[in-house]
């Protein structure tokens, strides 16, 4: 899909659909919604008069104009009590109302930011209008091979802004937001794509597609050579699969030379099947979605160098399968990781931590500023927290805040679990430093003490990412399925980082 912001009259614009964002009870018309309707003969007051639509949060409703305006279609849609109005509304009443125009077969629609009576500044209207539209046109279809053209897409949306200087403003926010939701939609399509065109070598072939821009360079490490630095955690999980894994390393520099970099480090189990600790074969498909976190970091960093942002920023993703074969890892086993300390492994099913032991551990090679990870971790902070919200623990308070920041702005929830030194008793093992898995009580929480002990002096913070990386039912502007989560975060925590590196 196209977005064009062009300069113009919205109610002189030819075009398919108008969308016509209202507030609820709202009976007096304002601005350029009150020249809309007196143009078009007073269509939107008898809409409303008639009690047609009350502008209640999604509400839609489809009027043909008959030609009186160029504009074909009016499609109204609710955005709730004006009092209540977050951009988080605006993004999934857009969302609703843009899914609406493609089940009507329309290719192109339109619409303005001045319908939109809000004193808030008119860039992140612009950003939540454009994500709203492009993350909630969303579907993957690459494995439909029936009634392709039945497949419905929208080729262009346009906004029309008539004031020079909000249509400078509004141009570039929409380019930022453009960017950042093609990102979400690369991780998105990442995560959709099944086991087996998702294997640990195609996300390396992914992260060779992102090399390919300016500033980003790429490096895979293949088995031989991280059993040669002696990943060995890692690389016990690999062992039941016949499939090779990859340590995938992306590199953006475009910050100073002399500044350190952000570490974004992400889980990238393309399948999950729990290894010998098998898991239920109900739902167990669903764990084709356990590299979210390394599909995130990528998009992260995909979106960092499409955006030139002024930081450094490595990615790391750690990519494997977690199969039970014969030469799999087992209950019982001892792992010695990348940083010297002991593994005993208990559970095959808790590999995540194992593979991101190493890949924190490498990450301090870059003697970065932060490091921050993202993985589909544990079911326990599903439990704990739900699908809508990621489940945050870390070392270091300022670098939580800058999360808890970015988290506020983009509106993908970030809530924090405690660190305590108490979970840390729940992780010793036996026999070796430690063991993989803590029990169930805490188990969110084991499962970052776990990580802890491998990242070394930086600044860390830990994202479970379990809850809203697979969706199993529709959210306004995300279709169910993959969600892209922590791309938007993620790039939302580099560009306020750029702020840090000026001063
Ligand atoms: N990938 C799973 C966690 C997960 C569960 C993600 C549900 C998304 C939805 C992880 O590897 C896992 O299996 N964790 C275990 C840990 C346990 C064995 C300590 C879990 O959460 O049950
Ligand atoms: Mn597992
Ligand atoms: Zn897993």
């Amino acid at each position: 899909m196209k977005i064009v912001v062009k300069k113009g009259e919205i109610t002189e614009f030819r075009t398919e659909a108008v969308i016509v964002p209202c507030f609820e009870g709202r009976r007096e018309l304002q601005g350029k919604v009150k020249l809309l309707d007196k143009k078009s003969g007073g269509l939107i007051k008898q809409i409303i008069g008639a009690g047609d639509f009350a502008g209640k949060l999604f509400e839609l409703s489809v009027r043909y104009t008959g030609g009186i305006i160029p504009a074909k279609r009016i499609v109204l849609v609710g955005v709730g009590k004006k009092a209540d109005f977050t951009t988080e509304k605006l993004r999934g009443a857009f969302a609703t109302a843009a899914r609406c125009v493609r089940s009507l077969k329309i290719k192109g629609f339109s619409t303005s930011l001045d319908f939109i009576f809000s004193n808030r500044p008119r860039d992140g209207i612009a950003r939540a209008v454009v994500e709203g539209v492009s993350l909630g046109l969303y579907q993957y279809t690459s494995f439909k091979t029936i009634d392709r053209d039945k497949i419905r897409a929208i080729k262009k949306f346009t906004i029309i802004e008539e004031n020079e200087k909000a249509y400078n403003i509004i141009r570039a926010a929409a380019k930022e937001a453009e960017i950042i939701s093609c990102a979400v939609c690369f991780a998105r399509d990442m995560v959709s794509a099944p086991g087996n065109e998702m294997t640990p070598t195609d996300m390396a072939h992914e992260a060779r597609k992102i090399a390919k821009r300016r500033n980003v360079k790429l490096k895979v490490l293949n088995e031989t050579e991280m059993n040669k630095i002696g990943m060995s955690a890692f690389l016990g999980v690999a062992r039941g699969s016949e499939e090779p894994a990859k340590f995938i390393i992306l590199e953006y520099r475009g910050g100073k030379k002399s500044d350190p970099p952000v570490a974004l480090v992400g889980k990238g189990l393309t399948f999950d099947s729990g290894g010998i600790s098998i898991k239920p074969s109900e739902k167990m498909d669903e764990m084709k979605s356990d590299m979210a976190g390394g599909a995130a970091v990528m998009g992260a960093i995909m979106a960092a160098a499409d955006l030139s942002l002024k930081v450094n920023a490595v990615g790391l993703i750690p990519a494997t399968e977690n199969l039970p074969g014969g030469r799999a890892y087992k209950p019982g086993d001892i792992l010695k990781s990348l940083s010297g300390q002991t593994i005993e492994v208990l559970s095959t099913d808790a590999e995540g931590r194992l593979i991101l032991a190493d890949a924190l551990t490498y990450a301090g090679r870059f003697k970065p500023a932060a490091i921050i990870d993202l993985a589909t971790l544990t079911g326990a902070c599903v439990i704990a927290l739900g699908d809508h919200v990621t489940g945050m623990m870390g070392t270091d308070d300022r670098l939580k805040h800058k999360i808890q920041d970015a988290a506020n702005a983009t509106d993908e929830k970030v809530w924090e679990l405690p660190l305590w030194e108490d979970y840390h008793e729940l992780i010793k093992s036996d026999v070796a430093d430690y063991k993989n898995h803590g029990g169930r009580p805490g188990g969110a929480i084991t499962a970052a003490a776990f990580l802890s002990k491998f990242v070394g002096k930086y600044p860390w913070v830990h994202l479970d990412i379990a809850g809203p990386a697979w969706l199993t039912r529709d959210k306004p502007y995300i279709p169910k399925g993959a969600s892209g989560v922590g791309v938007r975060l993620m790039v939302q925590f580099l560009k306020d980082w750029q702020k840090r590196s000026k001063n």
